[in-house]
């Protein structure tokens, strides 16, 4: 199928070229030339495992290619996903200005189209947005009719960053919502040689499942903070616990990693638009305002924690491992670090920071701190160490990488140091030194395996 993806960014690039690599013929439209130039020449924009080597396969044979001619890529495609980023407003609500531009540009290219066309929303928009922005902006710039003249879907994006082509090549289920059956029929092709669930939906569910997935993924991770500073405080290892828990499979193992809170690009931002939409309706959502607030909270937590451990942090270097949200990504958008750095500075410390990929983008943000070349560099004359961000190259740390430090103070958000390398660090939300429960841990590790 000829398919055009309207924003090329983390989903449209990676959705547009996971439909190339199965087959079908993408162009990648954006307004950012650059982005454009990148995309062309093989070079991602983004760092993502696995899409550069799929980009330049998809190139070779012809099956995708990048363009800002946005009227040339609707008119020649049978399908345009609409992928442009959906940020939050100062209030909370969502901002549909791209999404709103991006339908009205499709709807002028439409109104000269002599051929049937599917739209398809593959941005996170809020239950209702579909057949009230893009629908509504795409009749009102074509003069055509919905469902007769041309087609309209919401199928919304569930990978994850880090995990973007694997994700997207084998998810766990893909939902269509449309609007008439022919545009869901089409959209259920383009997928059909995926070995996955389809759940057919009308479009607003289909918006309303990505919301309630995001919201419950927050949720558990907010949960798992909370038990986790309870843990904390009766010297009791929250992962042992989770373990636990996570084995009862009504509640599955996943999303229970207690740490310094989720950031991203969805999880704060979704969170909060369900919320802004709820109360616009009357409905006071106390369950999701909380999940927010203490994922804000956490990321303050572990600051106050090493100031108990360090003292006060005035004229202190505190070294910061970890800048991306989650490790396999560059993507800063609301990770934990930035609230981190933010209450280290206006604590009086010194930071010295150190990630594998998502330095450049930082030091935009905070221009004035250090930035190191390495995890031992950070290190090296340090009076703290916080671990942000679980990139694996921090689980070959070892304590000669430590012992650099003017003192070795470290705080663990997120539980990646090996214990057997690294001796006298704590945890966040669990107690690491000499505890008993490791002990535990080795024996029904022994006997999980047996
Ligand atoms: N990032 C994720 O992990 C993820 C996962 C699932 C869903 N989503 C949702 O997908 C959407 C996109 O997210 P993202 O992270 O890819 O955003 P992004 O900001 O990385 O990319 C958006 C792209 O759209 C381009 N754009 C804006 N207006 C345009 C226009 N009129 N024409 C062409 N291009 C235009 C921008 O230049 C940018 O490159 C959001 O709604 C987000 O919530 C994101």
């Amino acid at each position: 199928m000829k398919i055009s993806m309207i924003g090329t960014g983390y989903v449209g690039l990676a959705t547009g070229v996971g439909f190339a690599v199965k087959g079908n013929d993408v162009t990648c439209v954006d307004i950012d030339q650059r982005k454009v130039e990148q995309i062309n020449s093989g070079v991602s924009p983004i760092y993502e495992p696995l899409l550069e080597d799929y980009l330049k396969k998809a190139l070779k044979e012809k099956k995708l290619a990048a363009t800002t001619d946005f009227s040339g890529a609707v008119e020649k495609t049978e399908v345009s996903f609409i992928s442009v980023g959906t940020p939050s407003r100062e209030d909370g609500s969502i901002d549909l200005k791209y999404v709103e531009s991006a339908s009205r540009q499709i709807g002028e290219v439409l109104r000269r189209k002599r051929e049937y066309h599917v739209v398809v929303v593959k941005s996170t928009v809020v239950p209702g947005t579909t057949e009230s922005v893009v629908l509504k902006s795409i009749e009102k710039a074509s003069g055509k009719k919905a469902g007769k003249d041309f087609g309209l879907c919401m199928n919304p994006e569930f990978l994850k960053e880090g995990k973007a082509i694997e994700d997207f090549l084998s998810p766990d289920r893909i939902v269509i919502g449309s609007l008439d059956k022919r545009s869901g029929d089409l959209v259920e092709k383009l997928y059909a040689n995926f070995k996955t669930p389809v759940l057919m939906t009308d479009i607003r569910t289909a918006e309303m499942i990505k919301y309630a997935s995001n919201a419950f993924l927050a949720t558990k991770i907010s949960f798992a903070n909370e038990v986790g500073n309870i843990c904390k405080k009766m010297g009791i290892d929250v992962y042992e616990v989770m373990k636990g828990v996570g084995l009862d499979k009504r509640i599955s193992p996943h999303f229970l990693n207690a740490g310094a809170g989720y950031g991203g690009s969805c999880f704060p931002k979704d969170v909060e638009a369900l919320i802004h939409r709820a109360k616009e309706i009357g409905y006071e959502p106390k369950l999701l305002e909380e999940v927010q607030d203490l994922n804000r909270r956490q990321k303050i937590i572990i600051v106050e924690q090493l100031e108990k451990k360090a003292g006060n942090l005035k004229g202190k270097t505190v070294c910061v491992l970890g800048l991306a949200f989650k490790p396999d990504s560059d993507d800063i958008r609301e990770a934990s670090s930035i609230s981190i750095i933010s209450e280290l500075l206006r604590r009086g410390a010194k930071v010295k920071a150190y990630d594998p990929k998502a330095t450049e983008s930082m030091r935009k943000l905070f221009p004035d701190i250090e930035y190191a070349k390495s995890a031992q560099d950070a290190l090296s004359g340090s009076d703290a160490c916080l671990v942000v961000t679980e990139w694996g190259e921090f689980k070959r740390l070892t304590d000669s990488d430590f012992s650099k430090m003017k003192r070795k103070i470290i705080l663990e958000g997120r539980r990646i140091l090996d214990r057997s390398r690294v001796k006298n660090f704590d945890g966040l939300c669990w107690r690491t030194l000499n505890s008993i429960s490791s002990v535990f841990t080795k024996r029904n590790k022994r006997k999980m395996k047996a």
